[in-house]
């Protein structure tokens, strides 16, 4: 799957203009949950938008007390309902827990796509023994796979996984919840390319090979520089640099 570098990740966004606006500058890929409650948001930010909507990949997720099979159909519904959308390019198991039952759950995430509800399958939170048994069990192939990555958490061994498997790592809580501006490290760099700690990461993450990333920007300035992070060229010295952070900071358990 083609997804851009930088998306936007809509978690807490509640405003459907907040969307709208970033899809006016140049936002492609958007990324929500049934969890985040604001599906109702993002499709009336999409259908408030001048944008053709098979430029769009919309990603949702369905929640971990939804995956017995009639609840992944029923709750895809009415995530489509809330969205106001035929199908979504992206339908994501959002955490292996609770109701996540590998040999009920993933077929029923097969259907939906043979159905035309959903283009592609994603996983969110897996370890590397999870994503090898969804992929015995799923006839489609994973196409992302969505996990917290960020300066502070590499995530070395599911940045490898994902080149030989040939899925993308979509990197999560990408500014570390803006952690990621009180690194000395990151801050040295930015100050170094005239720039900022948060496009530093950005920069750093949309470089990797098989990664993209959704930083989640509500302020019209944050969504513009994460956008434009894009442009910054970091050299071997900062990537160096950044692998090397003695850190290991994760968000979420
Ligand atoms: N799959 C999962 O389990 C999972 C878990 C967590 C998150 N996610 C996804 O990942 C997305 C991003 O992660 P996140 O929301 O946890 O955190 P994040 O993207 O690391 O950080 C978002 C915070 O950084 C601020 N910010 C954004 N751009 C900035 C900039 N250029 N300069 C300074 N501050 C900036 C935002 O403020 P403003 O809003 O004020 O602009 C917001 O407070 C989520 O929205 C969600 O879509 C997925």
């Amino acid at each position: 799957m083609e997804l851009p570098p930088i998306g936007l990740g809509t978690m807490g966004i509640d405003d459907p203009e907040t969307i709208t606006r970033a899809i006016d500058l140049g936002y492609r890929h958007l990324d929500t949950a049934q969890i985040y409650e604001n599906e109702r948001v993002v499709g009336e930010g999409i259908a408030r938008a001048d944008v053709d909507r098979d430029e769009l990949t919309v990603a949702t997720k369905v929640w971990a007390d939804s995956l017995a099979p009639e609840d992944v159909r029923r709750t895809t519904l009415e995530s489509l309902d809330r969205l106001g959308l035929d199908s979504v390019e992206l339908l994501y198991v959002h955490r292996p827990i609770e109701a996540y039952d590998p040999e009920r759950t993933l077929p029923a995430f097969d259907a939906l796509r043979e159905e035309g509800l959903i283009e592609e399958v994603g996983v969110s939170n897996f370890t590397t023994e999870q994503l090898e048994e969804a992929r015995t069990i799923l006839d489609s192939p994973i196409v992302a796979h969505q996990v917290e990555c960020h300066p502070l958490y590499r995530q070395r061994g599911l940045r490898e996984y994902a080149r030989e498997a040939g899925h993308v790592l979509v990197a999560y809580s990408p500014l570390a919840q803006g952690a990621v501006f009180d690194v000395p490290e990151l801050r040295e760099i930015a100050e170094k390319h005239d720039s900022t700690p948060a496009a530093v990461s950005l920069a750093w993450l949309a470089g990797l090979e098989s990664v993209v990333t959704i930083p989640k920007a509500s302020d019209e300035d944050h969504l513009e520089a994460n956008l434009a992070a894009r442009e910054l060229e970091l050299d071997e010295e900062d990537v160096t640099r950044i692998e090397k952070i003695d850190r290991e900071e994760k968000l979420f358990e």
